[in-house]
């Protein structure tokens, strides 16, 4: 099929290259024109794992293309996808402009019938409203066709993008009785289908809220664990014990149970915040997501102060990890945009490293903090190492040699990667999350 994707970050990127690699013939579309030039010439204006390949491969075979002129590929495309940032807006409410800009030049610039399909997560009825605005549009300039609006929510993790797309867990398609939208949505994702991904046919208004119920329920179980964390400390018990404890329930699964300084990211954040917006806009009562985000911004300053009451007068704190969570570039509502200003405030020096981060964070601290090249570097003469994402390679690292090369001794562990037993042998003292007792 013939599509466009409009808006080429993390989803509609990544879409993009997923779509053209199943045999459709893509355009990704944005408004930035930068990120198009490096698009076009072949590199990935994100990180994430496998897609620069696939970027090549499109371009290559002609099923990808790059443009920032919508209206010139609309006469080409039988579906068109909004894949731009619904960001927080005024009170977390989720700021849908991009979305509605990208449906009005769709409806204003259209020359036949397609389809409208929003792969943005927005709040419920949106895709209602979306559709009285190109059929108003339509109407008012005569246009002999429809646009019908679907919802396609995202549910990509980054980092695992690529695969995420190509074997989703399920696909979710809302459309509002459309026998001929439902069929063109078939077709699109038959290359899934056949290989056994099941699709899902259901209300537009189920389709927004699942986005959000599944975020939200993914966020609840982070922080439920996070919640024992104190717990645990105080009472001699060990939360890595407790989540496995309680993961092997089939019932439960062990996924994310994972203790650390609790979600960040593109998405938890503003979707938790956003669903209890339009909760509060219905008057309904969701307790129990309230306390979700409640337990996550309590959590992340209990460690921050944590390691902040242990420093130093005018201590060097190295940090390994900028990034939201392993495996991207992603900083939005990372733990250390949070961090880095408390550090500095006290009188703290900073030094950091990311494997993959480092370019993104230095729009926020251009020369306020120093940046290494290795996560030893960065720990070479500090007081403190914390570390803030769970990348891979923080795993390996020697700690008898980090002993070496720090000044002081504190090892503060935010996503509990290390075993304290080995940290202790190192000659180091560690500081983990909700381990307590003679283990802490
Ligand atoms: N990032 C994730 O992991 C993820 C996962 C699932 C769902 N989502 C949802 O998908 C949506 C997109 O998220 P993202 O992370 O890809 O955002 P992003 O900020 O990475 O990308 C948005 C892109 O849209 C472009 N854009 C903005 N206005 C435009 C316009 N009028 N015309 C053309 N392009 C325009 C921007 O230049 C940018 O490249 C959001 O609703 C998000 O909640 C994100």
């Amino acid at each position: 099929m013939k599509i466009a994707v409009v808006g080429t970050g993390y989803v509609g990127l990544v879409s993009a290259a997923c779509f053209a690699e199943l045999g459709h013939t893509v355009t990704g579309v944005d408004i930035d024109e930068k990120k198009i030039a490096i698009l076009k010439g072949g590199k990935s204006t994100i990180y994430e794992p496998e897609l620069e390949e696939l970027i090549q491969r499109g371009l290559q075979s002609g099923h990808l293309s790059f443009t920032t002129d919508l209206q010139s590929v609309l006469p080409n495309v039988e579906i068109v996808f909004s894949a731009v940032a619904t960001p927080p807006g005024e009170g977390y409410k989720a700021d849908l402009r991009a979305v509605f800009t990208v449906a009005e030049t769709v409806a204003k610039n259209a020359t036949r019938g397609l389809l409208f399909v929003n792969k943005s997560t927005v709040p419920v009825g949106t895709g209602q409203k979306c559709e009285e605005t190109i059929t108003q549009i339509l109407k008012d300039r005569g246009a002999p066709f429809s646009i019908p609006v679907v919802s396609n929510p995202e549910f990509l993790r980054e980092g695992l993008a690529v695969p995420d797309t190509l074997m989703p867990d399920r696909i979710v398609v809302g459309i509002n009785a459309n026998e001929k939208a439902r069929e063109m949505m078939e077709e699109l994702y038959r290359p899934l289908t056949r290989v056994g991904r099941p699709l899902l046919f259901m209300s537009r208004e189920s389709a927004e809220i699942v986005k959000y119920a599944s975020n939200s329920f993914l966020a609840t179980k982070i922080s439920f664990i996070n919640m024992l964390t104190e717990f645990a400390e105080m009472t001699g018990a060990n939360i890595r014990h407790i989540a496995a404890g309680l993961g092997l329930d089939n019932r439960i699964g062990p996924k994310f149970l994972h203790a650390g300084i609790g979600y960040g990211g593109s998405c938890f954040p503003k979707d938790v915040k956003a669903l209890l917006q339009t909760a509060k806009e219905y008057g309904v009562a969701f307790d129990i997501i309230e306390a979700t985000d409640a337990i996550n911004t309590r959590q992340r300053f209990r460690f921050f102060d944590k390691v902040l009451k242990a420093l130093p007068k005018k201590a060097t704190v190295a940090l390994w990890g900028l990034s939201f969570k392993p495996r991207t570039d992603d900083m939005r509502e990372a733990p250390s945009l949070d961090f880095i200003p408390l550090l500095l405030k006290a009188g703290h020096s900073v030094n950091a490293f990311d494997p993959a981060a480092i370019e993104n964070t230095k729009k926020f601290f251009p020369r306020e903090i120093t940046y290494a090249s290795s996560p030893m570097e960065a720990a070479t003469g500090a007081d403190t190492v914390v570390v803030l994402t769970e990348w891979d390679m923080f795993r390996g690292q020697d700690l008898k040699e980090l002993k070496k090369v720090m000044k002081g001794k504190n090892l503060f562990d935010g996503r509990n990667v290390y075993e304290p037993s080995e940290v202790r042998e190192a000659g180091l003292t560690y500081h983990g999350i909700g381990i307590g007792g003679s283990e802490c």
